[in-house]
C-alpha cells in the first residue's frame, strides 16, 4: 500500500525530503515541513499528537485503558505504546496514514530495556562490565531487533542514580556513580539512536527525569527531597550526558521534586532541561502521571494537565489529561494555543527525524522480523556481556573455577529456572526457551562428571508473595512441602564433592514496584543454605539479584560467592563457562553492597563528617560517626570484584605535582597480571578535592580502563588529568574548579588504591 498523504501532497515532498535527508537533513527544512503541517492542524488534531495511549499487548502500569482504531483515524493519537508485531503495527499505522485527515504516522513505543528478543543482562549488570563499547553494541542490537518488530521508540536508557538497593529499580540503571552512569547513558543513546535515518535504529527516551532513584526509604514512586548541590553534582550528570549525546526524548519521573510533581515542574523541565542543557527533543510523562498528580493531592485533573503542559511536558502517556483539558484550557484563556503548538512541533520533529513522513512503514518490514531476531552474533554478544558482568565476591582457596569432575550438586530455586534469568523488563525474550543453569551445565560437562540436581526450596515460603514466584505469568512454585524439598537436597548433597547453590531474588523480584525492606536471602533459601553448610561440603553461592543485596552471613560461612545478577537469555551458558573457568570473571561492582539494610544509603563517594570514625573499645561511646554494632564500610565496596588471577599495581607516578589552567598531568601506573591465566582488569581512577568551598566527597571516579592482560603480562596504564575533571557545582551552582590540593587514586577497587597528590593553580 502506498503512502498517500492526501491534500498535503507529502508524496511530492517525499523526493525532496529524501534528498534533504541524504544531504544531512537540514534543520531548517525540517522546521519548514513541521510548520507547514502544523498550520493545517485543528486544535483537536494538535492535542491528538500529544496523546499516547497503550495497546493491551503487555501491561506496564495499573491503568488498563487502551485506544480504539477510530481514535487513530480521527487523528486523536500521536503514538501508541505496548503494541507488538510488525504486521499488527503496520495495520494500525495504515489507519493513521491512510484514514486520518493529515496522514500523520504514529510513534510506536516500548520498553526495550536490555535487549528485545536476545536478552542482554539487566542494565545494572551491564554497568558492572564497565565495557562501554559492549554496552553501546547491546543497545544497537536491541534497536535492530525491536525495529524489526515495528518499534520506533524505546523508553530507555534509564539513568537514575541509585544509592538505595531497597529500590527495586536499581536493576534498571547503572548504579551509584555519576561518572560511570554518564558514560553508560551516552553509550546507550548512541547504540539506540545511531543514525536515525536507518530502519535499524530507534528513538531513545531518557528517563526518569528527575531524581527518581532517590525515592525516600527506597520505596518505589516515593517522594524525593534533595539539595541543589546534590542534584547537580551527583544525580543530574547522567541525564545531562544523554542530552549532550542527542537523546530524542525524555520521560518525566513519577516523584515529587521541591513539592511539585516532576511532570509539572517548570524548573526541571524548562529551566534545567531546555534552558540550561539545550534539550531540543520532546518530553513525555511516565505512565498515567497526570492522573496520579491528583492522588498526590496536587489539584484537579484540569489544573494538573495545564500545569504539566506549562511546565514543559509535551506528551501525555495514558492519562488522557491533555485530551480532556487542553482545548478547554485554550478556550478559558489559561494557556495560549502557541504552547500546544510548541509541543506538537517537537513531536512532529521527532517523527521527521525518524524518517516516518518519508516512509511511515519503515519499521514494518515483516521480512526483517523473520530474519533479524536472535541471531547467533547477537546471542554471542549477550553471552559475552553476561560473563563480563558477573562479580566474583569471594573465592577462598580458589574454589572457583570448578573442575568438571566427580559429582557436583546444583541446587536452589534458580538452578533450573531459565525463565527467571532474563530478569525484569525481559522484552520479548522467549522465556520458555531460555536455558537454565542446570541444562547448560549438563550440556557442558557431558559425561565428564555428574551434575546432581535438587531444587532445595522455593524462592520464598509465603504462598502469597508474588516476587520471583511467577515469571511472565508462569507459575514457578514447587508444590512439594519445604521439608520434602530440603530433604531431597540434603540427600543428594551427601554424595556430592561440591555444591553450587543458585539462590536469590527471582527475575521479577526487582524492577518496577519491587522495593524490598529486607535484602537478605529469603527465609526458605536461608534454611536450605544452613542445612547445606552443615554438611561440611564446599559451597559456591551464585547470587541472582537485580540490586545490591545483603550477603554478610553468606560471606562468613561460604568459601565462594559470585553475583550473577540477571544475565539475559544467554546467562546460563555464561555462568557455566565462568564457573568452569573457560572465562575469567572480570565484573566490578557499580553499587556498594551493604552489610546490613541499616547502613543504607551506603556509597563510596560520600562526604566526610566532622567526626570521622575512630577505633574504640566497646562499650565506650566514641562520639564519632559510626555504628555501635557494625563497621561503616559496606561489605563489598564500589569497584570491587575478584578474578581467577591477581593484579598487582605499582610504580604510580604523576608527570607533575602542579596542574595549571589549560594544563594536563599524566598519572601512570604499572598493572601486572601476576597469576597464570589471561584475564581482564578494570583500572579505576579516582580524584579527591582535599579542600573546597562546599564539602567534598572522599573520592570520585574520574576515569577507568578495561584491560586484557596475558598471564604474567604487565602494562603501563595512564590517565590524563585536566582542570575540567576537577570541576564541580559550587554553592551558587557554578561549574568551577577551585585551586588547591588534589589526591589521585588508582586501583582495582575504590577501597584499594595507590595515591599521589598535586596542586591545582589557576
Ligand atoms: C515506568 C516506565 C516505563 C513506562 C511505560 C512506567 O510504569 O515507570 O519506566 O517506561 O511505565 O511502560
Amino acid at each position: 500500500m502506498g503512502y498517500n498523504t492526501g491534500k498535503l501532497g507529502f508524496r511530492g515532498l517525499s523526493a525532496a525530503l529524501s534528498m534533504a535527508l541524504a544531504m544531512g537533513a537540514a534543520a531548517e527544512e525540517c522546521q519548514e515541513f513541521v510548520d507547514n503541517l502544523l498550520s493545517q492542524m485543528t486544535i483537536d488534531e494538535k492535542i491528538g499528537q500529544l496523546t499516547l495511549p497503550a495497546a493491551g499487548d503487555i501491561s506496564t502500569g495499573t491503568s488498563r485503558k487502551t485506544f480504539v482504531d477510530q481514535q487513530v483515524a480521527d487523528g486523536k493519537i500521536g503514538g501508541i505504546l505496548n503494541i507488538r508485531g510488525a504486521e499488527k503495527i503496520r495495520s494500525i499505522q495504515e489507519v493513521a496514514v491512510e484514514k486520518s485527515r493529515l496522514h500523520i504516522p504514529l510513534l510506536i513505543g516500548m520498553d526495550v530495556i536490555h535487549g528485545y528478543r536476545t536478552g542482554f543482562p539487566i542494565p545494572l549488570a551491564q554497568s558492572c562490565t564497565w565495557d562501554i563499547p559492549a554496552i553501546e553494541e547491546a543497545a544497537a542490537i536491541a534497536a535492530k531487533e525491536a525495529s524489526a518488530c515495528g518499534i520506533s521508540w524505546t523508553f530507555s536508557p534509564m539513568v537514575d542514580i541509585s544509592r538505595d538497593p531497597r529500590w527495586g529499580r536499581q536493576a534498571e540503571g547503572a548504579g551509584e556513580d555519576p561518572y560511570l552512569g554518564s558514560e553508560v547513558a551516552r553509550a546507550m543513546v548512541r547504540g539506540f539512536q545511531g543514525d536515525l535515518s536507518k530502519d535499524t535504529q530507534v528513538l531513545a527516551c531518557l528517563k526518569h527525569f528527575a531524581l527518581y532513584g532517590a525515592a525516600e526509604a527506597g520505596r518505589d514512586y516515593n517522594t524525593v527531597d534533595m539539595s541543589r548541590q546534590q542534584m547537580y553534582n551527583v544525580y543530574f550528570p547522567p541525564y545531562k550526558a544523554a542530552v549532550e549525546e542527542g537523546v530524542g526524548s525524555v520521560m518525566s519521573s513519577f516523584n515529587i521534586v521541591d513539592g511539585l510533581h516532576a511532570t509539572a515542574n517548570p524548573w526541571l523541565l524548562t529551566e534545567v532541561l531546555r534552558n540550561q542543557w539545550s534539550f531540543d527533543g520532546f518530553v513525555v510523562t511516565d505512565y498515567a502521571s497526570i492522573n496520579e498528580m491528583s492522588t498526590h493531592g496536587l489539584g484537579s485533573d484540569y489544573d494538573n494537565s495545564i500545569a504539566a503542559l506549562k511546565a514543559g511536558t509535551d506528551m501525555d502517556m495514558i492519562s488522557e489529561g491533555f485530551a480532556r483539558n487542553l482545548k478547554k484550557g485554550v478556550e478559558n484563556g489559561d494557556i495560549p494555543e502557541a504552547l500546544i503548538d510548541s509541543a506538537v512541533s517537537r513531536i512532529l520533529t521527532a517523527k521527521y527525524r525518524l524518517g516516518l513522513f518519508q516512509n511511515p512503514y519503515k519499521y514494518n518490514n515483516t521480512e526483517r522480523e523473520k530474519t533479524d531476531l536472535y541471531l547467533p552474533e547477537a546471542r554471542k554478544a549477550a553471552k559475552d556481556m553476561a560473563a563480563k558482568s558477573f562479580v566474583l565476591l569471594k573465592n577462598e582457596n580458589s574454589l572457583l573455577p570448578l573442575k568438571a569432575e566427580g559429582k557436583i550438586l546444583l541446587t536452589g530455586p534458580l538452578a533450573d529456572s531459565g525463565a527467571n534469568l532474563p530478569g525484569t523488563w525481559a522484552g520479548d525474550v522467549l522465556l520458555d526457551q531460555t536455558k537454565s543453569v542446570l541444562e547448560s551445565m549438563r550440556e557442558y560437562v557431558g559425561n565428564k562428571c555428574e551434575i546432581l540436581y535438587a531444587k532445595g526450596s522455593n524462592i520464598c515460603d509465603d504462598p502469597h508473595v508474588e516476587w520471583g514466584m511467577t515469571v511472565g505469568g508462569r507459575e514457578m512454585r514447587d508444590s512439594r512441602s519445604a521439608q520434602e524439598m530440603l530433604n531431597e537436597a540434603l540427600e543428594k548433597a551427601q554424595s556430592a564433592d561440591v555444591i553450587v547453590a543458585c539462590l536469590g531474588e527471582g527475575g521479577e523480584g526487582s524492577g518496577e514496584g519491587s522495593s524490598r525492606a529486607d535484602l537478605t536471602l529469603p527465609d526458605a533459601q536461608q534454611r536450605l543454605l544452613e542445612a547445606l553448610v552443615a554438611t561440611g561440603k564446599p559451597i559456591v553461592l551464585l547470587n541472582f539479584s537485580g540490586r545490591a543485596t545483603v550477603l554478610s552471613h553468606e560471606d562468613e560461612v561460604l568459601p565462594a560467592i559470585m553475583n550473577v545478577w540477571f544475565g539475559g537469555s544467554e546467562a546460563a551458558d555464561a555462568i557455566t563457562e565462568v564457573v568452569f573457568g573457560d572465562i575469567c570473571p572480570s565484573g566490578k561492582l557499580t553499587v556498594s553492597m551493604p552489610r546490613s539494610v541499616g547502613q543504607i544509603p551506603v556509597y563510596y563517594n560520600h562526604l566526610m563528617t566532622g567526626r570521622p570514625k575512630i577505633p574504640y573499645d566497646a562499650p565506650y561511646r566514641p562520639y564519632s560517626s559510626n555504628y555501635l554494632d557494625i563497621p561503616n564500610s559496606p561489605l563489598y565496596p564500589f569497584g570491587y570484584g575478584l578474578s581467577y588471577t591477581n593484579f598487582d599495581y605499582s610504580d604510580f607516578e604523576i608527570s607533575d605535582t602542579e596542574l595549571k589552567d589549560n594544563g594536563v598531568i599524566t598519572a601512570s601506573i604499572n598493572v601486572k597480571n601476576t597469576g597464570n591465566r589471561d584475564a581482564d582488569e578494570i583500572v579505576q581512577l579516582y580524584i579527591r578535592d582535599v579542600i573546597r568551598s562546599i564539602a567534598p566527597p572522599v573520592m570520585e571516579l574520574k576515569g577507568f580502563q578495561r584491560l586484557s592482560l596475558k598471564a604474567g603480562e604487565s602494562r603501563r596504564v595512564s590517565f590524563d588529568i585536566t582542570p575540567e575533571m576537577l570541576k564541580f557545582y559550587n554553592y551558587d551552582l557554578e561549574f568551577v574548579a577551585e585551586p588547591g590540593q588534589f589526591d589521585i587514586m588508582i586501583g582495582g577497587s575504590s577501597d584499594k588504591t595507590l595515591k599521589q597528590s598535586f596542586e591545582y593553580k589557576q
